[in-house]
């Protein structure tokens, strides 16, 4: 196997290509965007993702023979405002993934989302239809169609509430919004500090889903590549939590003091005019069973989780 991970200097993209590449060999080379990497284990090139050519010059001159496609244009606001920019970002990006890998015999696994669906929707099979309420589901609705219709052999993973370490950008990327992504590291930053944590409990926000640790739902995927299986997959972990418990719950797994923790409705208006979905839970028992992989419980994500932010290295 030789994979290129786009988006591979992201939050999740780096668990992919750590995965892939410390866990598994398998060589990988990423395409960069404004972040220019300093880790000198997988091979790196400037590439921009919506310019349909120069990502079929990158992927005839790699050859790889997987694709896991994770980079998005990662802008809530400017995809709300300038829609070229969101289609470009997103649909059009994984238009020339797909083409590429087409042209190259190359497998494509495309990283998406449980906003796909419309927080009513709770235990979401993978064969159950999205219905996306705002601009970022639609793109990667969009997205997915252009895999399961477009490539010859493509693949979707669905990933939820993700946590785990960042390891191109040692920081927490950005602070508390009403999605659940990078939810536990916010918890242990401010808790470890000592400083209270206001936990946003409200209708309008992204109450309960199903937690994803990043390294895990890479692992999925490179099952999905090993297995050269086609299709959707629900590439997360085997619980659904609310905001509370997933507060509560990080907590004692680090051994920090509940006590800083608060409770209640946002104090700012956090995403202006968007419609956010209140219950994203997954179903991703045919998944677990397609990779023959026992879901991770969200104690089994937490003890990953700290050994990984306490030791550096995947558990
Ligand atoms: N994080 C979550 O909670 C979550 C939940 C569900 C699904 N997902 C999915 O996971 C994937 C990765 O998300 P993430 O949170 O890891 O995002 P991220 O940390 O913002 O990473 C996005 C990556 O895409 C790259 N990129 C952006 N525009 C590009 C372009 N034009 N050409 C080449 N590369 C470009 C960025 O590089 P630069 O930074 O250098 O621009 C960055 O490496 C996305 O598909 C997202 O939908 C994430």
């Amino acid at each position: 196997m030789r994979a290129v991970v786009t988006g591979g200097t992201g939050f999740v993209g780096s668990n992919i290509v750590k995965v892939f590449g410390d866990r598994h060999g398998v060589p990988v080379v990423v395409p960069t965007n404004s972040f220019v990497p300093t880790d000198d284990s997988y091979e790196h090139a400037p590439l921009d993702m919506t310019d349909a050519a120069a990502v079929m010059s990158f992927m005839e001159a790699h050859t790889p023979s997987v694709i896991v496609h994770s980079a998005i244009l990662n802008d809530f606001s400017l995809i709300s405002v300038d829609r070229r920019a969101g289609w470009a970002g997103y649909v059009g990006a994984t238009r020339n993934v797909v083409q590429a890998a087409n042209a190259v015999g190359a497998k494509v696994i495309l990283v998406s989302t449980d906003w796909v669906f419309d927080g009513t929707q709770a235990g979401a099979d993978e064969s159950t239809p999205p219905n996306p309420v705002n601009i970022y589901g639609v793109l990667k609705l969009a997205s997915e169609l252009v895999v399961t219709e477009g490539a010859a052999n493509g693949a979707v993973a669905r990933i939820a509430g993700v946590n785990g370490v960042h390891w191109a950008r040692h920081h927490t990327p950005r602070s508390q919004d009403p999605g659940f992504g990078y939810f536990a590291s916010w918890i242990v930053e401010a808790l470890r500090a000592g400083k209270p944590f206001r936990v946003w409990e409200a209708d309008d926000i992204n109450m309960v889903a199903t937690t994803s640790l990043a390294s895990e739902s890479a692992e999925m995927m490179w099952r999905i590549a090993d297995r050269d299986l086609t299709g959707i997959f629900h590439c997360v972990g085997g619980e659904s939590v609310t905001r509370r418990e997933l507060a509560l719950r990080t907590a004692a797994a680090f051994d920090l003091d509940p006590s800083l923790l608060e409770f209640g409705p946002p104090t700012i208006d956090v995403m202006p005019g968007a419609v956010v979905p209140y219950d994203t839970t997954l179903d991703a028992s045919a998944t677990a069973a397609a990779l023959d992989y026992s879901l991770p419980s969200l104690a089994e994500q937490l003890r990953k989780f700290r050994t990984q932010i306490e030791e550096g290295v995947l558990a």
